[in-house]
């Protein structure tokens, strides 16, 4: 049996832990070299290092998505280190949820630098060299797919309380991958997200739940650009949804969405544009 991804060249943004970190594995897994970047180093080195004593081939390219100058390093790193370019996985991002009267600018601000002005700029750069490719193949009269899975929630689909700003990116990252769809057709690219529903990871952990003392839980938070932002979900929220909200009857495991992405990025989806694949064990929105 063949990997489906043999010789493929993937960069996967936000991969030294949860879903980021399922989708470098699986995509490792079916033969693709992977640039494997996190906002934090020690996690980044973390993936490559599993990926690379498993037998797979994986580069480090730490640092945040959001730097003026990522874009086009990350793009460089998959060119420098393996001459090619062929997937593309925009996955960082974190939450910082507040009621809109009182979310801040910058609150706002930074939702949007992660979700989208970032991805953004990784496409705009992956777009150069993946042109010259496609420039190739086409004289050569060969037809080659490559593949872009933007990563978006239901919160982006429907809505969510306390989720403004993520709600606005995530529904924003809907109209870049259908945009981009059309545009990059006459490339081959196939441009899809995948929109997740509640997934088991650092950012969906239960919160404390406070007056407990010593039995309460530490404050999970992420740090970034100077700031520590809490992540969780109240854990009576977690337990409504899983009970009422979704069909399958249980939250997604970080793996399970990482198969919602390798499905956008085989040959079989060659023929699939533009849409968004909900993967969310059956939780509408
Ligand atoms: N977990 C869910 O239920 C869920 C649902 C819908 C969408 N999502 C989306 O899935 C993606 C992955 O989230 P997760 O649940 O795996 O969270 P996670 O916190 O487990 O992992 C996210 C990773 O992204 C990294 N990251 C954050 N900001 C970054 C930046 N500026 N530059 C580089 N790396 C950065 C973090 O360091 C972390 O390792 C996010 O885009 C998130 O919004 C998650």
């Amino acid at each position: 049996m063949t990997a489906r991804l043999d010789g493929k060249v993937a960069l996967v943004s936000g991969a030294g832990r949860g879903i980021g970190r399922a989708v470098a594995f699986k995509l490792a897994s079916e033969g693709a070299r992977v640039v494997v970047n996190d906002l934090d180093d020690a996690p980044a080195r973390d993936t490559v290092d599993t990926i690379v004593s498993a037998g797979g081939t994986a580069i480090a390219c730490p640092g945040s998505v959001t730097a003026a100058d990522f874009a086009e390093r990350f793009v460089a790193t998959a060119i420098s280190a393996y001459g090619a370019l062929d997937i593309v996985v925009n996955n960082a991002g974190y939450t910082w949820d507040n009621v809109i009267q009182r979310m801040s600018d910058e609150q706002f601000q930074a939702i949007l630098d992660v979700h989208v002005t970032a991805p953004f700029r990784i496409l705009r750069a992956a777009i150069e060299p993946i042109r010259a490719f496609a420039k190739r193949e086409a004289a050569e009269g060969r037809e080659v797919f490559r593949k872009v899975v933007n990563v978006s929630s239901v919160a982006g689909l429907g809505g969510n309380p306390g989720q403004v700003n993520y709600a606005a990116a995530k529904a924003a990252v809907v109209g870049m991958t259908k945009t981009l769809a059309k545009e990059w057709g006459r490339y081959k690219v196939n441009v899809n997200c995948v929109a997740f529903g509640l997934i088991r990871t650092r950012l969906t952990q239960p919160l404390p739940s406070t007056g407990s003392g010593q039995a309460a839980r530490e404050q999970a938070t992420i740090d970034v650009e100077g700031r520590s932002i809490a992540v969780g979900v109240q854990p009576a929220l977690l337990e409504s949804l899983e009970t009422h909200g979704i069909p399958l009857g249980r939250a997604g495991t970080p793996e399970e969405a990482a198969d919602g992405v390798y499905l956008l990025c085989g040959p079989e989806s060659n023929y699939v544009t533009g849409q968004v694949l909900v993967v969310g064990g059956g939780l509408t929105f």
